[in-house]
């Protein structure tokens, strides 16, 4: 069974309680956060209550995607409020060293983001810390965009990078996944499928169960 992460971020916020709950029974395997900003994407989103409402609301990971400009600042608040992984952006401009330490010191666990056009190369320093890579497969910021794929390769290499260095790293692919793209994505050797708006435009059961057994 493949492992998937659905996005709240497309689900019915007035009735979340029931999206999470159709979702824990689907054996999802993890929730992604995502959290915007208005500055590093052009959008806003949740902040570290609502996270903690999520948290009450299962016991499955917790993943927070930061896509905002300082993760060093707010990190220990999603942390605080229940998110098991941090998964910050390469391209954000802080000190990693003390950031990473920081996050494993409070007792959470890291992972890295690359956008589209960031090559893996990137990201390579990151690996041995990191129990998740990231491969944005659309431009952060909204979901409902198109996979992109040409970052299909980066998969590929990403994948044969961790095989070979031994590596326990979960490459995740977060973007535009559906039944067809989700499948490019598992073939190219992505472990973890993130989905907002397929999930929770259709049968949010039936959608996982698809993505799952791909
Ligand atoms: C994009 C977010 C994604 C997004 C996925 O900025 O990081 O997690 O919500 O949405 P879909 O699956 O609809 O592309
Ligand atoms: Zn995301």
């Amino acid at each position: 069974m493949n492992k998937v992460s659905p996005s709240i971020i497309s689900s019915k916020l007035e009735t979340l309680g029931n999206e999470i709950s159709a979702c824990d029974n689907a054996d999802v395997f993890s929730y992604h956060l995502d959290v915007m900003d208005g500055h590093f994407v052009p959008n806003l989103t949740m902040g570290p209550d609502l996270v903690k409402a999520i948290r009450r609301s299962t016991e499955r990971t917790l993943e927070t995607h930061l896509m905002i400009e300082r993760p060093d600042k707010y990190y220990k608040s999603f942390i605080d409020a229940g998110s098991d992984i941090l998964l910050i952006h390469e391209e954000c401009l802080v000190d990693f060293r003390k950031l990473i330490s920081d996050i494993k010191g409070e007792g959470a666990g890291f992972g890295i983001v690359l956008n589209p056009d960031t090559p893996f190369s990137k990201a390579e320093r990151f690996m041995e810390d990191s129990q998740i890579l990231l491969i944005m497969s659309v431009h952060p910021g909204f979901s409902g965009q198109k996979f992109i794929d040409y970052v299909l390769p980066k998969i590929a290499e990403a994948r044969k990078y961790i095989d070979e260095q031994g590596l326990k790293t979960k490459i995740e692919i977060d973007g535009g996944i559906t039944d067809i793209t989700g499948k490019k994505a598992l073939d190219a050797g992505a472990d973890i499928l993130v989905s907002a708006s397929y999930i929770f435009s259709g049968n949010i059961g039936e959608r996982i169960k698809i993505l799952q057994n791909l």
